[in-house]
C-alpha cells in the first residue's frame, strides 16, 4: 500500500515538475484582446510590457534576456543586437503582417522561428485605402476642418470647393499581393480602371477576375491618377517613390500609401506637393512614426493623414491578437506555426 502511494506521489510529482517545466517564458510588448492573453497565460508566463509605448530598445534588450517567446509590434525594432541578446529565443511573433522591423537573417540563423499575421488584415487595410482614396479625392476631412473653423460660408460658390470624381479614374496599384489584389476588387466596385505593376503579372485568370492590367512601372507612373503602394518595404523598396518619380507623374494625381512609411522620401514629396508636381497624398504610414510634431506634412491641406491604422478595426485585431498567440504557442511547442515567415 505504502509503495503504491509512494509511486503515486513520484507520479504526482513528475507532473508537476513536468507542466512546470513547460511553462515558457515570453515577453509581451504591447497589450493583446484578453482571449489571446488567456490563450498565452495557460502555457506561458507572460511578461506583459505595461510602460512606455514602443518599448524603449534598452528595456527590450533588458527583459527580453531569458525569454523563450517574443510579440513584438511594428514599432519594436528587433535587430540583431536584441536577438543577440536573447540567447533562449525560440519564437518571435509579430502582430503584423510586415516584418521589415526584425532582422529575418539574424533571427533565421539563430534558428529562431518568426510567426506573422497575413489574410486577417487584407481587407481592413483595403478598405482603409479606399477610405484614404475617397478623403483626399472628396475633400472630406478637408471640408471638416472648414466647418470646425467656423469658415463654411467662404465656399459657398459652384466651384470653390470641388472635388475629384472618383468613378472612371485609373488606379495604378504597385504591388499585387493579396491586399493590392482587394484593393483592385473594390476600386472595380467604385469603377476605376485598374492597372498595376508588380515583379511579375498574376495570372490571366486572376487578371480577367480583377480587371486589372499589367504595365511597366513608367506605364503605371504616367498614366494613373491614383498610385497606391502596396509592396513590403525592404532595401529594393527604400525611397521607391521620390522626386525622379513624382517628376513622371500626372499634376492631378493622388498617392495613396498605406504600406510603409520608408517607401516614400517625405521630404520628396512634400516639395511635389508644394509644387503642384501631384495633387494630393492619403497617408496611414510614415518615415517616423508617430510623425514628427514639426513635420511640414501637418501643415498642407491636400493631405490626408491617418495613424498607421491600416488593420485596425475590431474584428481583424481580435483575430490578429488570436494568431499572434496561436503562433508564439505552436513554436515554442515544436510545432508548425499558423503563419511562418
Ligand atoms: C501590418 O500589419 O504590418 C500593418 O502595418 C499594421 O500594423
Amino acid at each position: 500500500m505504502k509503495t503504491i502511494f509512494l509511486v503515486v506521489l513520484n507520479i504526482i510529482n513528475g507532473l508537476t515538475i513536468y507542466s512546470m517545466k513547460k511553462r515558457f517564458s515570453v515577453l509581451v510588448t504591447r497589450r493583446l484582446h484578453r482571449s489571446a492573453l488567456e490563450e498565452l497565460e495557460k502555457k506561458c508566463n507572460v511578461h506583459l510590457h505595461s510602460g512606455e509605448i514602443p518599448i524603449a530598445k534598452k528595456n527590450l534588450i533588458n527583459k527580453i534576456k531569458d525569454m523563450e517567446g517574443l510579440i513584438c509590434h511594428p514599432y519594436d525594432i528587433v535587430d540583431e543586437e536584441v536577438i543577440s541578446n536573447a540567447e533562449n529565443l525560440k519564437v518571435i511573433s509579430t502582430f503584423s503582417v510586415g516584418y521589415d522591423h526584425i532582422d529575418i537573417k539574424i533571427a533565421k540563423s539563430r534558428k529562431i522561428k518568426i510567426g506573422y499575421t497575413p489574410e486577417v488584415l487584407t481587407n481592413a487595410t483595403a478598405e482603409l485605402t479606399i477610405g484614404l482614396i475617397l478623403d483626399i479625392l472628396r475633400r472630406i476631412s478637408e471640408g471638416d476642418r472648414i466647418i470646425r473653423n467656423k469658415k463654411w460660408n467662404q465656399i459657398f460658390g459652384a466651384y470653390d470647393y470641388t472635388g475629384t470624381e472618383i468613378s472612371g479614374k485609373i488606379i495604378g496599384i504597385i504591388g499585387m499581393g493579396r491586399i493590392g489584389r482587394e484593393v483592385a476588387k473594390k476600386a472595380n466596385g467604385l469603377g476605376m480602371k485598374v492597372i498595376y505593376h508588380n515583379r511579375k503579372s498574376v495570372s490571366k485568370r486572376l487578371e480577367r477576375m480583377l480587371k486589372a492590367k499589367y504595365v511597366s512601372e513608367n506605364v503605371l507612373y504616367k498614366n494613373s491618377d491614383i498610385i497606391s503602394l502596396h509592396v513590403p518595404y525592404n532595401k529594393n523598396t527604400h525611397h521607391l517613390m521620390n522626386s525622379k518619380i513624382f517628376k513622371k507623374m500626372k499634376k492631378t494625381s493622388f498617392l495613396i500609401n498605406t504600406s510603409r512609411g520608408k517607401i516614400v522620401n517625405e521630404k520628396h514629396l512634400v516639395t511635389a506637393l508644394k509644387t503642384k508636381q501631384i495633387q494630393g497624398v492619403g497617408m496611414d504610414v510614415y518615415e517616423v512614426e508617430p510623425i514628427k510634431k514639426d513635420s511640414p506634412l501637418l501643415k498642407l491641406e491636400n493631405v490626408v493623414l491617418a495613424p498607421h491604422v491600416g488593420s485596425s478595426t475590431k474584428e481583424t485585431r481580435q483575430k490578429m491578437s488570436d494568431i499572434t498567440a496561436k503562433n508564439l504557442i505552436l513554436g515554442l511547442e515544436g510545432k508548425r506555426l499558423l503563419y511562418s515567415v
